[in-house]
């Protein structure tokens, strides 16, 4: 066996022990690390994460095969939908939230309801369209105008509810985002802002304030790489030379940014010194890195991944079955105010490694592109 699959393999098989308990916590879980998985404590059911869970679930059915994984996706889907339903409790997620579920379910399954649903978080996505320019980040009063570089994640629901439908206009407005983010967010040394604050009349640009990283135009790594992995998904969905142009600017910043060890650290203007990590945001930039060595050919990519994988493997990961969850050192925010949770397993971190080993593995089912089933 290689590495990767060995690795994939000791993975799922934690998980397909330990998220047999989920159930006892009647949520979705966001933090493993302990004895018990815990789920989100501000907004437990509508958290921004909770797709993830369902979409570890559906990766273990696509590679696993073992009837575990479909019910736990669905028994997490079923408390994840009547948030969409409800409508006041989404925000831009709604592409973590219900392509990596639902959308999952559908590719997997061919469920019809599943495929509804999928369709139904598309539109409400699509709805907050802004005509300034831009998909509206967050709800509540005075963020009208936010725009968070993460939602550069959340395109590929509306590149594949065009595929789904034959409907160009989910993806045109994708498109018209990712222009827009490009434009906006990002350096011209390839990094990001997180949030920018425009008008949300004239899409005039207002403030870039510091949001989960340390400063104002400072580099939240795991922002860099939502953008690494989010212009890459543009790029292969939509077939724009453009878009890989980015992907690729922003992953040369990225790799430039690396520890020697492999790790991630929250922020790339943190003192390099800083013993302070993130390591989702490895696993994000390796999924990202792995299709730009596919899309481009260039091996540095594949190098930069393999570096990223072999860190959190050798620095970071717990295979133990005691304890839920793999990835140890994963942090919300530089800032407490974005997130308090430091240095501990967060299942997203989880999702992207294994998507990551399943990709080098050769069984990854590419959850971010849903097409329509074959008759
Ligand atoms: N705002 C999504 C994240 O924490 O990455």
């Amino acid at each position: 066996m290689t590495w990767e699959q060995a690795t994939l393999k000791k993975s799922l098989d934690k998980y397909l022990v330990t998220a047999k308990t989920a159930k006892d916590i009647k949520g979705v879980p966001y933090i493993g690390g302990g004895k018990g998985w815990k789920a989100a404590e501000n907004n437990p059911d509508g958290w921004w994460t909770n797709g993830f869970w369902p979409g570890i679930m559906w990766l273990g059915h696509a590679i696993d095969g073992d009837g575990f994984w479909l019910s736990e996706a669905r028994r997490a889907q079923d408390i994840i939908l009547p948030q969409m339903h409800g409508y006041y409790n989404t925000s831009h997620d709604l592409g973590f939230m219900y392509l990596l579920s639902v959308g999952a379910d559908y590719k997997l399954t061919g469920s019809m309801d599943a495929l509804r649903e999928t369709l139904l978080a598309a539109n409400l996505l699509q709805g907050r369209w802004n005509p300034a320019g831009f998909i509206r980040s967050w709800n509540g009063e005075g963020r009208e105008g936010w725009v968070i570089v993460d939602c550069m994640m959340n395109l590929p629901l509306l590149y594949s509810a065009t595929k789904l439908t034959g409907d160009p206009r989910y993806a045109m407005l994708a498109d018209l985002h990712a222009d827009f983010t490009a434009r906006e967010h990002i350096r011209e040394n390839g990094s990001s802002n997180h949030i920018v604050i425009f008008d949300p009349y004239t899409a005039r640009k207002l403030f870039t304030p510091a949001g989960q990283g340390k400063f104002d135009g400072s580099s939240w790594s795991r922002g860099q790489a939502w953008a690494l992995y989010g212009f890459t998904l543009a790029a292969m969905h939509g077939r724009h030379e453009r878009f890989l142009y980015t992907a690729e600017r922003v992953a040369r910043y990225f790799i430039s940014q690396i520890d020697d060890n492999g790790l991630t650290r929250v922020d790339f203007d943190q003192p390099k010194d800083e013993q302070y990590y993130d390591n989702i945001a490895g696993a994000v930039a390796a999924c990202g890195l792995i299709e730009l060595n596919k899309l481009t050919g260039k091996q540095e990519y594949l190098d930069a991944a393999l570096k990223l994988l072999h860190g959190i493997d050798d620095h970071t990961a717990n295979y133990g079955h005691g304890t839920m969850g793999i990835l140890t050192r994963c942090t919300a925010a530089y800032d407490a105010s974005y997130g308090k949770e430091k240095e501990c397993n967060l299942i997203y971190g989880d999702f992207f490694y294994l998507e990551a080993l399943a990709k080098l593995a050769g069984v990854d089912p590419m959850l971010w592109v849903v097409d329509k089933k074959k008759a």
